[in-house]
């Protein structure tokens, strides 16, 4: 069968203006997971489902090098990071954020992240009226800081949130989103450049095991040093998606303002009725439509020629909404994940595949748990109210939030 063919000169224009949809909205229109297209002015692949997805990370046929775009890495990614390594520079590297992920020190960031939104709710008890995005990352900049062993004092809490948020908010922006971006992670990296080198002076005294121990003294295959810079990247690489995870929390506050009946969920003593919850808001709710790769050979598949060095985007989002995977992709019903086979290649919000061996996301297993703690304090712990306010998202900008940004007010303890 001949893969479809997007005819025109380039499409950049149609995925602005289609953001999310614009990879499912092909792939419905042409019957087929797969399609060729012109984007940013060069030949690309698109596809999405389960069978593209396996494909799409087996590392034999695909690289990272060269696929993500300048912009992204100068605001969301950094330069020289786990995310652009391929073959044995990759598996070296990713070990060093999967040894972080110890039942230990994965039981200490439950109790930092139960302290915290202690001391939170303390915090917003006492305010009018507050916005649950910008709250969550400042919580979760906390959570991530204490959890990392790096300082934070309370006079600099309100800028480092701000820049690790402003990085995130910038990866599918043009203008002055994306500068904000890039000034945020200049102003990142000179931070955590600093706490790197006083780490390695004997000026600062992390403790083994912890994020900013293991990254300031990690060693490349060569046995030297990252450099202060790259040590910097990894290290944001940590706290910049631990501080993501508040617009997970964000969006799984609209989930029970939207879906009432399925806060029951979060109400129960039952641990896999509240992973339910977090898994059903990370697959319904969007925040990165596609992942950028390299065709490392010439290889066949489904029929398509992929040609060495051809870009190829895999279609999260629409494989999270696939029907083929999902029964009414479109509802919000935190059940489906009873039926769910636990595929690493049809629920992929995070990438998927395997964690050591591939690129997909270290800290799902973190998202997950901080997000389940973080939902059980607002569905359990506290009453507030939601004030009239505009609580669309757009599926165009990338990454979505809601417009009001989550407003709430009244908080009290229950
Ligand atoms: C990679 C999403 C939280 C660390 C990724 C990827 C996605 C993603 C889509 C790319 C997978 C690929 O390239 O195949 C998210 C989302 C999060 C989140 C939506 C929560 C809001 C975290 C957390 C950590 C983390 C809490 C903390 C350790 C990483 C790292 C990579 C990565 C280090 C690069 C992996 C590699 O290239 O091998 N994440 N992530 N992420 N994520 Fe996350």
């Amino acid at each position: 069968m001949a893969i479809p063919r997007e005819q025109g000169l380039d499409h950049t224009h149609d995925l602005v203006s289609e953001g999310f949809f614009y990879i499912p909205n092909r792939r419905r229109k042409f019957q087929s997971d797969i399609f060729h297209t012109r984007l940013f002015g060069q030949k690309v692949v698109c596809m999405g489902g389960e069978k593209a997805t396996e494909v799409f990370y087996d590392e034999t046929k695909f690289k990272r090098k060269g696929a993500a775009p300048s912009r992204i890495k100068e605001s969301l990614f950094g330069k020289g990071g786990v995310q652009g390594l391929d073959g044995s520079a990759h598996k070296h590297r990713k070990h060093l954020f999967m040894s972080l992920m110890t039942s230990e020190y994965l039981n200490e960031l439950r109790a930092i992240t139960r302290k915290q939104w202690r001391i939170a709710i303390d915090n917003w008890k006492e305010k009018r009226e507050l916005s649950l995005l910008h709250e969550s990352e400042k919580l979760m900049c906390r959570i991530a800081c204490e959890w990392a062993d790096v300082p934070l004092f309370a006079s600099e809490l309100n800028q480092r949130a701000r820049d690790l948020a402003a990085m995130i908010d910038a990866f599918g922006a043009v203008g002055p989103r994306h500068w904000k971006g890039r000034m945020a992670r200049n102003r990142s990296e000179k931070w955590v450049r600093r706490l790197i080198r006083q780490v390695r002076s004997g000026d600062r005294h992390p403790r083994e095991g912890t994020a900013l121990y293991e990254i300031a003294w990690h060693r490349n295959l060569n046995g030297k040093l990252l450099s202060l810079q790259i040590a910097a990247v990894e290290l944001l690489n940590v706290l910049r998606p631990i501080t993501a995870i508040g617009r997970y929390v964000t969006f799984g506050a609209l989930a029970m303002h939207d879906f009432p009946e399925t806060k029951a969920k979060l109400q129960t003593r039952n641990d896999k009725d509240k992973r339910m919850f977090a898994q059903e808001v990370r697959r319904y709710y969007p925040f990165a439509p596609f992942l950028g790769a390299r065709v490392r050979y010439n290889f066949k598949w489904g029929g398509c020629h992929f040609r060495k060095g051809t870009l190829v985007l895999l279609d999260i989002y629409g494989t999270n909404h696939d029907p083929e995977i999902w029964d009414n992709p479109d509802m919000f019903r935190p059940e489906r994940f009873e039926e769910w086979d636990g595929s690493p290649f049809n629920f992929i919000p995070q990438g998927g595949g395997d964690y050591s061996m591939g690129h997909r996301c270290a800290g799902e297993w973190i998202t997950i748990d901080v997000m389940k703690i973080s939902l059980e304090f607002l569905a359990n712990k506290i009453d507030y109210q939601l004030p009239t306010q505009n609580l669309d998202y757009s599926m165009i900008r990338i990454p979505p939030l809601p417009k009001s940004r989550l407003m709430i007010n009244q908080v009290t303890n229950k």
